[in-house]
């Protein structure tokens, strides 16, 4: 099965993730790039990595999942500085199902991302951003080598899934 890594990245770290799921994945016939240079429809099964924005999906990244035709297999993974498994990077994943309900979706997966000091810094006192910068204070490091194995797993259980079905 042809399976494609698509990603969007601004500081670099779903890029990171992205190559590391790319290169730990046992599909033999795959490929990975930005989703600005990457065509959905010549594949069968498409990831799709993005880091959460105001607890959302990137404008971008909407735009690239609504490209994708009908029928397509997808799996979502995502990096966050909030909390790993909590709610705040939990809504943009419901997000992005809502936008891929005539696709199959395999799965999804989120690690932490570190954030720039500075950047928390200036979050911090905007109520819209307040509740996961504060938690992104101790996101420093990642993702790291942990996450990079954990998404390999990943990504080799939704390619034995997409076999089965
Ligand atoms: C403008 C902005 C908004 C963000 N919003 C959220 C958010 O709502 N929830 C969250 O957990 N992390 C948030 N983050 C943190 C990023 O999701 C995290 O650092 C991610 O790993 C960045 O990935 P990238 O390096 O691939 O761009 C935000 C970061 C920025 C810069």
């Amino acid at each position: 099965m042809k399976t494609l890594v698509a990603y969007y990245s601004e500081s670099g770290n779903t890029k990171k993730r992205a190559k590391a799921i790319y290169e730990g994945m046992t599909a033999a016939d795959k490929e990975v790039g930005m989703i600005a240079d990457v065509n959905p429809i010549e594949y069968d099964i498409v990831f799709i990595g993005f880091p959460v924005q105001s607890s959302s999906v990137p404008g971008k990244v909407e735009k690239f999942i609504k490209s994708i035709p009908e029928g397509k297999m997808v799996a979502f993974f995502v990096t966050h500085g909030s909390l790993r498994g909590g709610q705040l990077a939990i809504s943009a994943l419901y997000y992005a199902f809502s936008l891929a309900q005539k696709m199959t979706v395999l799965g999804t997966f989120g690690c932490r991302g570190q954030v720039k000091e500075s950047i928390i810094e200036s979050l911090l006192d905007k109520p819209e951003h307040k509740a996961w910068a504060m938690e992104a204070q101790s996101a420093v490091g990642h993702p790291d080598d942990a996450d990079f194995e954990d998404g390999k797993n990943f990504a080799n259980l939704m390619i034995a899934k997409a076999r089965n079905l």
